[in-house]
């Protein structure tokens, strides 16, 4: 399967078997291994795993600062090996990047900062008009228009992570990475600033990196997932197909931390009295794991089938335009009856577990 490893022409981005190992006093250590991904342009990705997965590597990667031990990145068409330094230096005014915590002058107003990667790279010190007239514009996009003046210091932390996120796109270019930029926001200002690089990214047909630990961030925006797990990819896919149906126990981990759905499996454990069912009841778990699930079921079922549903848990949330997630519930009738409940939940494409019965 060789020629599916290589740069695919739809690709801004590929990896191909890419290995970077560094020596450390232990010896050496491959912070990826392996890697092999296809980044298409105009997507917005999300890189998803613990502290020390090797996200920031693979983004340090991408943009040429960091040189793998084997394997071929190619960006933008271009194998960034092959390239001299001043090559690598133009090539890299096409990508912006923003980490947690924005460098911003503090001699310069923040209008001044967004102005200078909105100018030509050649009167980069003086912006002409149209790049002080498009600075301005996003400024006001991310609601900073009346601090323009202001100096980093005298602006919050999420204020200056907007002004990075229109920092990084006044420069117009075609590939962003972010590195945790919402690590170091409140949920509602990681929320704002999330929704901007959707908005901007969307506008301007860049291709998105994210790197995070968290996945309510990927959730938010992301159309695509990939799953670090001490240097390896363990998982990607669409978003909704990675968070809906996890493959592996690093994703699972990471949507119970969202999900209240795993709950019960505590509870059971526990024997707790909340699951202790009577004659006839079963404990049934109900899993949103397709796209295509859309109908009202609990109350279907019950009116069709003519069994009762008594929801304990119930976590459904939506991921692009789909329900993921599901409930648990106490399910009561005849036997039969909740036995053919199941299989037509399972024809409409629910995964259904009896967790417990009595
Ligand atoms: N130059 C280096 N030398 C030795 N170890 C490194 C170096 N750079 C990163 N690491 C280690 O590699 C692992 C992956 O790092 P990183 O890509 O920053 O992970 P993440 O961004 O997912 O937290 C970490 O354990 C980190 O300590
Ligand atoms: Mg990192």
């Amino acid at each position: 399967m060789a020629e599916e490893h290589d740069a695919v022409e739809n690709d801004a981005i590929t990896l191909s078997n890419v290995t970077k190992t560094v020596l450390t006093a232990d010896g050496p250590k491959s912070l990826l291994k392996d890697v092999t991904l296809h980044f298409e342009q105009g997507g917005i990705y999300g890189v998803i795993g613990l502290g020390g997965a090797g996200k920031s590597t693979l983004l340090k990667l991408i943009d040429g600062r960091l040189t793998p031990t084997s394997g071929t990145v190619t960006v933008l068409g271009e194998n960034l090996a092959k390239l001299d330094k001043p090559a690598l230096a133009r090539f890299r005014t096409q990508i912006s990047r923003a980490g947690v915590f924005p460098a911003f002058d503090e001699e310069r107003t923040v209008l001044e900062s967004v102005a200078i990667a909105a100018g030509e790279a050649e009167d980069a010190d003086r912006p002409d008009e149209a790049a002080r007239a498009k600075a301005l514009r996003l400024l006001r996009e991310v609601s900073l228009r009346s601090q323009k003046d202001a100096h980093p210091s005298q602006l919050s932390g999420g204020e200056l992570q907007r002004a990075a996120v229109a920092r990084a796109f006044a420069s117009s270019p075609k590939i962003l990475l972010f590195d945790e930029v919402t690590a170091a926001q409140d949920h509602i200002e990681g929320r704002e600033i999330l929704r901007l690089i959707q908005q901007f990214a969307r506008e301007s047909g860049a291709t998105v990196v994210l790197a995070t630990h968290e996945i309510a961030t990927v959730k938010e925006i992301c159309d695509h997932i990939i799953v670090l797990d001490r240097g390896l990819v363990v998982e990607e896919g669409s978003t909704f197909s990675v968070l809906a149906d996890p493959q592996t126990d690093q994703t699972r981990v990471f949507m119970e931390a969202v999900s209240s759905l795993g709950k019960v499996d505590a509870l059971l454990a526990g024997h707790d009295p909340v699951v202790d069912l009577r004659p006839g009841q079963k404990l049934i778990r109900l899993r949103y794991v397709h796209e295509d699930v859309s109908e009202p079921l609990v109350s279907l079922i019950t009116r069709k089938f003519g069994i009762d549903v008594n929801i304990m848990l119930a976590d459904v949330q939506i991921v692009g335009k789909y329900p993921i997630g599901g409930i648990v519930g106490v399910f009561e009738g005849p036997e039969r009856n909740i036995r053919d409940a199941v299989a037509f939940l399972r024809s409409k494409k629910v995964r259904v577990e009896v967790l417990a019965e009595n």
